[in-house]
């Protein structure tokens, strides 16, 4: 029973729409109807500006931690399941969320709070390499997507030094949704129409 709890809770926590509900609450826009449609930080960012982008990054980075770090509270103490699985449980909420129609974002955001939960170093370096790829394509999506690749090669890394497979599997999968998530993206980069970021000179 308690398993099935967990597994829900961290579905509904990765459900949280956060891009659509700040923007509906905040600024009575729905950013499903403009840019690229998507309810990620991304498309906040493009429709709605710094602060609001800021803050769905934060949200949705949010859940990926909490939902893996659900074992640390007291109610689900005594639970057997492995917290990468419930940061795996929460980017599916967030890709396919109940609150949304089930459809969500492109797991990026909510990704990288997965693995600040349960190893942060992943996510420093995932952070650092973002910045500079941003930096040098301004486009989100292919840093997205870079990023998966880097943080899978660590965790090959990481499997080799330390013997934990839970990680690279976790990772694995993550940056299978990523770069499932992108499919548009990929196909705009190819044709040379995806669109890049104005704001990080
Ligand atoms: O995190 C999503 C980002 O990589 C792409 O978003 O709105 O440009 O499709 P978008």
């Amino acid at each position: 029973m308690d398993f099935f709890v967990i597994i829900f809770a961290a579905y509904i926590l990765g459900s949280i729409p956060s891009a659509l509900w700040v923007g509906k609450w905040f600024y009575k826009v729905d950013v499903r109807e403009h840019g690229s449609g998507n309810l990620g930080a991304t498309n906040t960012f493009r429709v709605l500006g710094k602060t609001a982008g800021f803050i769905v990054t934060l949200l949705d980075i949010l859940k990926g931690t909490v939902a893996t770090i659900l074992p640390l509270l007291p109610l689900f103490s005594e639970t057997t399941i492995h917290p990468l699985v419930l940061g795996l449980v929460s980017v599916v909420g967030h890709m396919y969320p109940i609150f949304a129609n089930f459809k969500g974002g492109k797991a990026v955001a909510t990704s990288g709070g997965v693995v600040l939960g349960y190893h942060w170093p992943v996510f420093l370096l995932v952070i650092i390499i973002f910045f500079i790829v941003l930096k040098l394509s301004k486009m989100v999506s292919f840093t997205s997507m870079t990023v998966a690749i880097v943080g899978f090669i660590y965790s090959v890394v990481y499997y080799f030094n330390t013997g934990d497979f839970s990680l690279l599997l976790v990772i694995g999968l993550l940056s299978l949704f990523i770069f499932y998530r992108h499919r548009e993206n990929i196909a705009r980069i190819r044709s040379g129409t995806e669109p890049k970021i104005t704001w990080l000179k």
